[in-house]
């Protein structure tokens, strides 16, 4: 009988199963894939002499049977359709007590709602948000989880054993609530993950347009930053912007169009939820929508004039605007969190968020164990640090800006910080306007000073 299973052996499965059982966790493993193949031999477990004393199934009857009661499962499958037939599919298998535990980028309110499917067979549901990627996963994954707390007690000694050593020394893992919340965590991250992404890929345009440097200028600057930065993001970026592919960097051969797994989006849909301001996240994610227009981006292209380019960029002045943003798209995510934990009586702590990201996580970096030490992060808009570092590089932030907008450079997310930080620090906003007219035309009442 094996400890564990693990349903769903794409990249981040094999990752997983890698590093349990690298621990001494013992295996089963299925995949959907294997049931075609006669005779299930797992490639992999030649690859990766870790994974010689998995065990591998075709069959999920078989696999389920070959786990210790009460068993825990773990399901790596995408999240969407793929990822509910799997669960609907253990619900009708499982005994009493089996333990769910979703690690997928799941929806929290799908998250919700399988663990109410679920109860109803009394089998446990965890829900838990994975950061790291192939090689986090590998070595150490961040993980979020949300559900019943029994569970959680039954899995987390082995959780300590494949995580990393968090800022306050512990593991890169913990609890925050309800089925839903531990998703709900992931998805901030996720939301977080995309604008730091965007800012980084801005910078990139904003310096590689202004014909004074070159890819290595640009790695070198994102590798000095790094000394202190100390951020995964900038470190992978910088061995991309370096990358070749047959003598050709790999930046100028990649098509400009980008994706989404739909994180984003649903943070989105809880910033409108809460009517919480996530203009930076908003701007990320337009950005990669408009980059799906590329016929007509093709097209316009054709009829558009823009400046000839050759300026030079004050790279201080870079920085102080980049931490900046990167300020600004904490407070506005940390933001979500509060509305949420007020409007749906949640207890989310973002210290422990902080602390569970520091290690394993793709938005690790030293501004997060800045934040957890030096800020009150749980009341973010009241830490007087914070506004006065905001403050002081603000002039910095106007500089680039300007600078982007003279020379027809479009640097997503950069604006929206300014005009959030501008519009949070102003007790008068052009919002008496809108007031008096939704007075005129609706009647709606409105309320003096
Ligand atoms: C992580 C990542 C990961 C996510 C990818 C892709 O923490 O390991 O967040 O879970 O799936 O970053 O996200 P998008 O496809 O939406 O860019």
């Amino acid at each position: 009988m094996n400890d564990w299973g693990i349903i769903g052996i794409g990249r981040i499965g094999l990752s997983m199963a890698r590093n349990m059982s690298d621990k001494g966790i013992s295996l089963s493993i299925y995949d959907k894939a294997f049931e075609n193949k006669l005779d299930p031999i797992f490639e992999e477990k030649n690859l990766y002499p870790e994974l010689k004393k998995v065990y591998v199934f075709n069959d999920i009857l078989n696999f389920i049977e070959s786990i210790e009661r009460p068993r825990k499962i773990l399901i790596l499958v995408p999240s969407g359709n793929p990822n509910e037939q799997v669960i609907s599919k253990l619900i009708t298998l499982l005994n009493e007590n089996d333990i769910i535990i979703d690690a997928g980028n799941t929806n929290p309110l799908i998250s919700y709602s399988n663990k109410l499917k679920i109860a109803k067979n009394n089998i446990l549901y965890l829900g838990i948000g994975v950061s790291g990627g192939t090689q986090g996963v590998l070595e150490g994954p961040s993980i979020m989880i949300g559900g019943d707390n029994i569970a959680f007690k039954k899995v987390k000694d082995d959780l300590s054993l494949i995580t990393s050593k968090t800022i306050d020394n512990s593991n890169s893992y913990d609890f925050f609530g309800d089925s839903n919340q531990g998703h709900f965590v992931k998805m901030i991250h996720n939301g977080i993950e995309y604008v730091e992404m965007q800012l980084i890929a801005s910078i990139y345009k904003l310096l590689i347009e202004s014909n004074n440097y070159s890819n290595q200028n640009i790695a070198q600057i994102f590798k000095d930053w790094n000394n202190n930065l100390n951020s995964y993001l900038i470190d992978i970026s910088t061995k991309k912007i370096l990358e070749k592919i047959d003598g050709e960097y790999l930046l100028e051969k990649i098509d400009d169009i980008a994706d989404d797994n739909g994180t984003g989006r649903w943070m989105l849909n809880y910033g409108i939820e809460l009517g919480c301001s996530l203009s930076m996240l908003s701007s990320a994610l337009n950005t990669r929508f408009i980059s799906k227009l590329k016929s007509e981006r093709n097209e316009l292209n054709k009829n558009i004039k823009r400046s000839s380019l050759e300026y030079k960029v004050d790279i201080n002045s870079l920085k102080n605007a980049y931490n900046f943003c990167r300020l600004i798209n904490y407070i506005q995510a940390f933001c979500l969190i509060n509305a949420a934990n007020k409007n749906y009586n949640w207890h989310i702590s973002i210290s422990k968020a902080l602390n569970v990201w520091s290690n394993g996580s793709i938005i690790k970096s030293s501004l997060i164990n800045d934040l957890y030490s030096n800020y009150s992060v749980e009341n973010i808009l009241y830490d007087k640090k914070i506004i006065n570092d905001l403050n002081e590089s603000k002039s910095d932030l106007i500089n680039v800006i300007s600078l982007s907008l003279k020379n027809d450079i479009s640097i997503p997310c950069f604006n929206d910080a300014l005009n959030y930080f501008d519009s949070i620090s102003n007790n008068s906003l052009s919002t008496n306007m809108i007031q008096a007219q939704r007075n005129f035309f609706g009647s709606h009442s409105i309320k003096f000073k």
